[in-house]
């Protein structure tokens, strides 16, 4: 069953260049992925189809309103659906988070601005709240589209071939081996010799204790 994701946002075309481009777009060429993306003032009724305002109780910046986030949502919900946010106050994003949204069948990504968004909306329209990491983007669309590209890796059709996912780095909790590729000498820098020699064995050997030999340096918490 192919994948529907619904993208509400303050800035639409954000998203235009990231849709259209590169191996997502195969996924949406192939019909195994389709993402609408809707402008959250098209569900403000005012002339100046106002979105947020101030908060109450005093503070800097603004909030998003109840009305207008409601009325998406409630309009592009659909039985069983999963409604994400997106906050630096979410649930981190993961390989595997990634992996279980793929396996739905429709989501619907709100992306937060300024200083937040009404509570309400948190308690009664979202299921769930994702952060991609721990820093403050300037709106959540870059971190939704983030989420649909990880996503959109373990949807069948979207990746040339399955193997790619088996080797890379997460699913084995293992950060990557180096990659070459010709010219074998390049600028005198060689390519490692063992990738040379045709010995599948001692490649994978080496190829893992490159693995390992990373992940000590660059993310040791991973091999707790
Ligand atoms: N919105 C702003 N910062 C964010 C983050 N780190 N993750 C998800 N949504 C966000």
């Amino acid at each position: 069953m192919p994948l529907l994701v619904d993208v509400i946002t303050l800035f639409p075309r954000m998203l235009d260049g990231f849709l259209a481009e590169s191996i997502l777009g195969k996924g949406i060429a192939a019909g195994s992925l389709s993402v609408r993306v809707h402008d959250l003032r098209t569900w403000t009724t005012d002339r100046h189809r106002t979105a947020d305002d101030r908060p109450f109780g005093g503070g800097a910046g603004m909030v998003l309103k109840p009305e207008p986030v409601f009325a998406a949502i409630e309009q592009l919900q659909t039985p069983g659906c999963r409604r994400i946010y997106l906050t630096p106050d979410g649930r981190p994003f993961s390989a595997g988070l990634a992996q279980e949204l793929s396996r739905e069948s429709h989501l619907i990504f709100l992306s937060g601005h300024y200083e937040g968004i009404d509570q309400r909306i948190r308690d009664r329209v979202i299921d769930q709240e994702i952060s991609i990491g721990d820093y403050v983007l300037t709106n959540g669309t870059l971190a939704a589209a983030v989420v649909i590209d990880a996503l959109s890796r373990f949807i069948p059709g979207v990746l040339g071939q399955e193997k790619s996912l088996t080797h890379e780095s997460f699913s084995r909790s293992l950060l990557d081996f180096p990659q070459y590729t010709r010219p074998a000498e390049f600028r005198g820098i060689s390519v490692p010799e063992i990738l040379l020699s045709g010995n599948h064995a001692e490649i994978e050997r080496w190829r893992n204790a490159r693995q390992s030999e990373k992940t000590r340096q660059v993310r040791p918490d991973l091999l707790k």
